[in-house]
């Protein structure tokens, strides 16, 4: 009957049947499979979540319902997880997404429209957790759209000067196509803020001015990578800039007594417990120091040396950002035992979005020629990491890390970003003349860096006609001097962790404590060099990133680092379980600075702590 019904649908008897089949499904009640006798009842289906779901994943990652049917999921893990799918709506939206919290089902909406198929999805907290939902039979109409690059890339407007101001406002900025623009907090009117450009060595003063609304509070503006004075170093808690008031950075760009190496740094709000919100309201903006041209390196220039800052944002339907943190975490205790309880406790918070910008803007395009191009990626996200890939599997030759160039470079079909970390790479767009290539990210293989990647378009670069290009790939690049010999003790072991208690709370830890800005984790003596080591006790990556210096990256798990972290650093990937080792000199200036994990709900979560450079 069922086989006479697909072949010659009509309308009549779809109604009638239909009603049959609704009868026959309440009738069966949910469980999961087996065909009844007469008719077919709509397949139904459960995905489990048990404990330790983050690491085992959906049980089973693969489910199969009729059309029509519904998928129910039953969460018996501690922690939070969804089922998002990958394929998107026309507006860039999942097409089904549902937040599953600790010890609770639900079922997930719109799967019943789907269209006959193979539906991907994943966890957007765990994103290693994924799979898939098979919808076969007469089924809903909704079908995958694939993403439309619909605004042209915005490059923020860049200043050069010696003397820098930067007015904190709110404004309204076109991130969507189409639609009003959204309401952000910005520096100085753009969502990213300009992008400020000095050769190393040429002192820089930034001025920022707080004109932010009421409520927003005091703010304290961190130039990310830079190597300045602890009272220019945007202290979470010291130096705030109140609202209506406003203050000078100083930037020397010099280290040691020689001017800064070309490097990519970028600037955002630092805050205590308020940078997850501050951040992803839109105060972020990038800062390139560029070498003296003596350097002789033939890298693409000008139009051809893009910054692209990546970004994810949730939007209502008014085109306006969503308000994560109204809900967030209530905290309890006092300093120095600091912890957070309800809703979006620690490990259940983490800040995503739905739709991935670029320098503001969701999926743009970019009119490249046929010829090189510079690209200096930032991962400026709150919590999500992104696996670098372009469409027709051309590689990039990574030629840098944000803080420097590489020895040498390197050639990889995939970047692996997780938030702050940057990337410097050239792209060779020759042979791809009338193609559309699509810059996006998938997730590695199961098990392996990068299995937590988002699975997302990002934007499109539109292949024109070669051009004159004089360019040239370097192989061995002038690379900033690592520091040399270094100390074969760890002076001071980092162990990155998450507290947990039923009476009080929870938090992200550093050596088993939550941040207090007024107590000194560590102590570190001016012109010494230090080795340090980074351990993950937790069930998730962090991303560790230190400020007044930077790094030498000597160990990952006991052996060399991989080719691209063999430049300086100052952010660097922890999975579960892993150790790196990480020595550096400390110079110039002594005063309190921080070391945290830079997934933002992490670090106002208490995944912060204090050392000091002493005399
Ligand atoms: Cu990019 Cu302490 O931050
Ligand atoms: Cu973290």
């Amino acid at each position: 009957m069922t086989g006479i019904l697909r072949r010659r649908p009509t309308a009549w008897l779809v109604v009638v049947v239909a009603c049959a089949l609704a009868l026959v499904a309440i009738d069966a009640g949910p469980g999961p499979d087996g065909p009844t006798a007469s008719a077919e009842p709509v397949r139904n289906a459960t995905i489990v979540i048990e404990a330790g779901g983050a690491r085992t994943g959906f049980a089973p990652p693969e489910v199969t319902v009729g059309g029509g049917g519904t998928v129910t999921v039953v969460n018996l893990d501690s922690l939070d997880h969804t089922v998002t799918s990958v394929a998107r709506a026309a507006d860039g939206t999942p097409l089904f997404d549902v937040r599953v919290a600790a010890g609770t089902s639900a079922t997930v909406p719109g799967v019943e429209a789907l269209s006959a198929g193979a539906w991907a999805f994943y966890c957007k907290f765990h994103p290693s957790m994924r799979g898939v939902i098979n919808v076969e039979g007469v089924a809903g109409g909704v079908e995958p759209v694939d993403t439309r690059f619909e605004q042209p890339l915005v490059v923020p407007s860049t200043r050069r000067g010696a003397d820098i101001r930067l007015v904190m406002r709110r404004a309204d900025v076109r991130t969507l196509p189409d639609g009003p623009r959204t309401s952000m907090w910005t520096y100085d009117g753009s969502y990213p803020g300009p992008t400020i450009r000095r050769r190393g060595g040429r002192g820089t003063e930034v001025t920022i001015v707080n004109r932010l609304p009421h409520g927003a509070g005091s703010m304290s503006t961190h130039l990310h990578g830079d190597h300045h004075a602890s009272a220019d170093d945007g202290q979470p808690t010291t130096h705030l800039i109140a609202r209506g008031s406003e203050r000078t950075y100083d930037y020397p760009l010099v280290v040691d007594g020689r001017p800064e190496p070309g490097s990519f740094f970028w600037y955002h709000d630092h805050r205590m417990d308020r940078t997850a919100r501050n951040n992803w309201r839109g105060l972020q903006g990038m800062f390139i120091v560029t070498d003296p041209p003596s350097r002789g390196l033939r890298l693409p220039t000008g139009r051809r040396d893009v910054p692209l800052m990546v970004s994810e944002r949730s939007f209502t339907s008014g085109n306006q950002l969503t308000d994560p943190f109204a809900d967030g975490p209530e905290m309890v205790g006092h300093h120095g035992e600091m912890s957070w309880t309800g809703a979006h406790a620690p490990p259940d918070d983490a800040t995503v979005g739905d739709k991935v910008l670029v320098n503001g803007r969701y999926a743009p395009y970019l009119d490249v020629s046929a010829t090189r191009y510079r690209l200096r990626l930032l991962n400026s996200s709150p919590f999500s990491s992104y696996n670098f890939t372009l469409s027709d599997g051309r590689p990039f030759l990574q030629i840098g890390t944000g803080s420097g160039l590489l020895p040498r470079a390197v050639v990889r079909s995939g970047v692996l970003l997780g938030p702050a970390q940057r990337a410097d790479v050239i792209v060779d767009f020759s042979g791809a003349t009338g193609q559309r290539l699509v810059l996006g990210s998938v997730p590695a293989a199961n098990g392996t860096s990068g299995d937590d990647a988002r699975e997302t378009a990002v934007m499109e670069f539109r292949v024109g006609a070669p051009a004159r290009d004089a360019s040239r790939l370097p192989s061995r690049l002038p690379s900033p001097k690592l520091v040399s010999p270094v100390p074969a003790k760890v002076s001071q072991t980092w162990t990155f962790g998450l507290e947990e208690s039923s009476h009080h709370g929870s938090a992200w830890t550093i050596n088993g404590r939550a941040f207090d800005p007024s107590r000194v984790d560590h102590r570190a003596r001016l012109d010494t060099v230090e080795r340090w080591r980074f351990r993950n006790t937790s069930d998730v990556t962090h991303y560790v990133h230190i400020h007044a210096e930077q790094w030498r990256t000597l160990r990952r798990d006991g052996k060399r680092p991989p080719p691209w972290e063999r430049g300086l650093e100052d952010t660097w990937r922890l999975e579960p379980g892993e150790e790196v080792e990480v020595a550096a000199r400390f110079t110039d200036y002594t005063g309190p600075f921080m070391i945290h994990c830079h997934m933002l709900d992490h670090e106002d979560h208490g995944m912060m702590a204090r050392f000091d450079v002493v005399r």
